[in-house]
């Protein structure tokens, strides 16, 4: 018999208060995978909660499409899939041509160049909570460093930045349950062929194109450039190609960083002797980073689709099947991590976390660079002795794909 989810998991409301752990906990204790029936017009999806068989769908890309239907919950036509494509939406061997493009500038060696910008930024941000006693800590500290260091290594004038944001914003705000105003950005495009059918897609593709054009006269040293003068089998990427790809970069690079980073504040409040730890023993510090990393989840899930008949947990699947990878639910598997709601620095790194996926094809292409990014933070805020008074409520992002904050107040 088919085990139904005991929530509407296509409901951003579920996820209000943040990973919804009961009911994630319930799935993965039920065997086979869990469906989750047609919901407002949408088709009904399984989820996959256990670290297990979440590896099992990620390493297989021939059986678990990401170029076949949507990866995220909803399904769209196929003209709209088509119009949004990046690599993450794509299969290899297309995929594996276009990762190659910029893969070697996010190497776990080639990332330690940015650490002293990374520094500097870390710094400035802990400058400005430290004068002002706290304050909104996603706007002071976790949004500024990593849209700042992404559009470092794109090109992205610093001016820029806060557009940016705001554009990001905008395209998270395109998985929450509120409608957006489709004419927003001077948006002339159906919204349905809009990546997240947010109009801030449009805006970014404009803003793309136009960096392009400035490159292709004055090229830089940066990925902008680099993107624009690559080539795949002598042809270079179509200014919708390399829009979609800047897209990515932005919104991957920016938002789950910044995700991470604003739950940082609240495991320091949580769990006070996991840090002084760290404190104590600079060692930790990768460790305690990718403990932020796994309880914080910030990306929820993405989806594949099924390409062949097959069976997963003892469930039948057939092609067209929407398979959803829950690494929100997968990475508080008791199999795989000993008492998972407890923050550890002692967790052994042979077992790593799947927030970065699951391995295989699409593992996150940014994960050392974001590793480094909130390893810097952690040790500066350890460095400044920076501790809180107090820590507000978070207000979370309203979405079920990202497990983000939208404010968070702390005084110091
Ligand atoms: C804590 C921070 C981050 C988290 C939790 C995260 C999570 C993820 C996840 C879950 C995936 C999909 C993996 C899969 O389908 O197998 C992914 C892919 C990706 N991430 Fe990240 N990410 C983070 C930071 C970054 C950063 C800083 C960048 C900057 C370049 C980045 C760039 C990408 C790209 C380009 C992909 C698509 C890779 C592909 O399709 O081949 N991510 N990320």
């Amino acid at each position: 018999m088919t085990a139904i989810a005991s929530a509407d998991l296509h409901d951003p409301a579920v996820f209000q208060a943040g990973i919804p752990h009961d009911v994630f906990a319930e799935m993965r204790r039920t065997p086979g995978l869990t469906w989750s029936p047609d919901s407002n017009g949408t088709r009904g999806f399984w989820s996959v909660t256990r670290f297990e068989d979440l590896v099992t769908v990620s390493r297989d890309t021939a059986t678990y499409s990401s170029g076949e239907g949507h990866i995220q919950i909803y399904d769209i036509d196929d003209d709209a899939l088509a119009a949004r494509a990046s690599m993450i939406d794509m299969d290899p061997p297309i995929h594996t041509r276009l990762r190659r493009l910029i893969s070697s500038a996010f190497t776990p060696r080639h990332v330690q160049d940015y650490r002293a910008a990374i520094q500097l930024r870390v710094a400035a941000c802990l400058d400005e909570l430290e004068a002002s006693g706290g304050g909104n800590w996603v706007d002071i500290v976790a949004k500024p460093i990593p849209i700042g260091v992404i559009c470092d290594l794109m090109g992205v004038p610093e001016a820029d930045h806060n557009y940016l944001i705001g554009l990001t914003d905008h395209l998270v705000a395109g998985t929450g349950a509120e409608p957006l105003e489709p004419t927003a950005y001077g948006n002339t495009t159906d919204l349905r062929l809009l990546p997240f059918n947010s109009p801030a897609a449009f805006a970014m593709s404009q803003y793309a194109a136009e960096l392009a054009d400035k490159r292709r006269q004055e090229p830089a040293d940066d990925l902008i450039t680099k993107l624009i003068e690559a080539e795949i089998d002598g042809e270079r990427l179509s200014t919708e190609e390399f829009a979609n790809f800047f897209r990515l970069m932005i919104f991957a690079g920016n938002e789950t960083t910044r995700s991470s980073m604003a739950h940082l504040a609240l495991h320091l409040a949580q769990f006070p002797e996991a840090f002084d730890a760290v404190r104590k023993d600079r060692s930790l510090i990768s460790a305690v980073t990718d403990e932020v990393i796994r309880y914080s989840s910030a990306i929820l899930y993405f989806r594949r689709t099924v390409m062949t008949p097959t069976v997963l947990s003892g469930t039948e699947l057939s092609p067209g099947d929407k398979v959803v990878m829950w690494y929100s639910a997968a990475n508080f598997d008791d199999a795989q991590f000993s008492n998972p709601h407890e923050f550890r620095v002692d967790r052994p790194t042979s077992s790593p976390h799947v927030a970065f996926g699951g391995g295989g094809a699409h593992f996150c292409l940014g994960a050392s660079l974001a590793r480094l990014e909130i390893a810097e933070l952690i040790a500066a805020v350890l460095d400044r002795g920076i501790s809180f008074a107090s820590v507000g409520e978070p207000e979370y992002v309203e979405s079920n794909f990202v497990n983000g904050i939208e404010n968070l107040e702390v005084a110091l």
